[in-house]
C-alpha cells in the first residue's frame, strides 16, 4: 500500500484511535487552561461533580445513580436497570482510551444529569478523579 494511502486509513479508522486516560486528561485540561489560564485539573472537584445530586433529572439525579458512590464498581443503569462496567480506568482498561466514546457519554450524561454540557473543565477534573485510587 502507497504510504499516504495507508496514513489516510490510520486517520479514519476510529478503532486504531486509542489513547491513554492521561492523554485524554491532558487534552481537556489544555482546552480549560485556554479559557482558564493557570488551569489545574482537581480530583476533588471531579468527586464533587461525580457526586452531585442535581435537580434536572428526577431519574438519574447524578453520576452516582448508575455508576455508583464508588467508580471502581460496577453500575447499573438507574432506569433499565442494564449491567454497566466499573468506570474508573484501574478497574476497568478500557474506559477513557477512546475519545469518540468520552465525547458521546459525557454528552449524553451531562445533558440528561447535569442539564447542560460539562465543560473541559469539568471532564478534566471528572478524569483526574477517575484516575485516583481510592
Ligand atoms: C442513567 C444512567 C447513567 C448516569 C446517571 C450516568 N451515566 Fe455515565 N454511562 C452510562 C452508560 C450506560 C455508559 C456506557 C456503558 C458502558 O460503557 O459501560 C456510561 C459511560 C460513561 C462514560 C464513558 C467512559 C468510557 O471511557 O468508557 C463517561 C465518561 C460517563 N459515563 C460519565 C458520566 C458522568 C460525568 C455522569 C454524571 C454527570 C454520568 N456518566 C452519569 C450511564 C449513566
Amino acid at each position: 500500500m502507497k504510504r499516504p494511502v495507508l496514513i489516510a486509513l490510520l486517520l479514519v479508522s476510529p478503532a486504531l484511535h486509542a489513547e491513554t486516560p492521561r492523554q485524554l486528561l491532558d487534552t481537556f485540561s489544555a482546552e480549560a487552561a485556554r479559557a482558564q489560564p493557570g488551569f489545574a485539573p482537581s480530583a476533588q472537584r471531579g468527586a464533587a461533580l461525580y457526586r452531585s445530586a442535581f435537580k434536572h433529572s428526577r431519574a438519574m439525579p447524578a453520576c452516582t445513580a448508575c455508576h455508583t458512590d464508588n467508580p471502581a464498581a460496577p453500575g447499573r443503569h438507574a432506569v433499565t436497570g442494564k449491567a454497566i462496567g466499573a468506570l474508573a480506568p484501574h478497574a476497568n482498561a478500557e474506559r477513557f482510551t477512546d475519545p469518540a466514546k468520552v465525547a458521546k457519554w459525557f454528552h449524553r450524561n451531562c445533558t440528561e444529569v447535569v442539564g447542560r454540557e460539562c465543560s473541559a473543565a469539568e471532564k478534566a477534573d471528572f478524569i483526574q478523579f477517575m484516575l485516583e485510587r481510592s
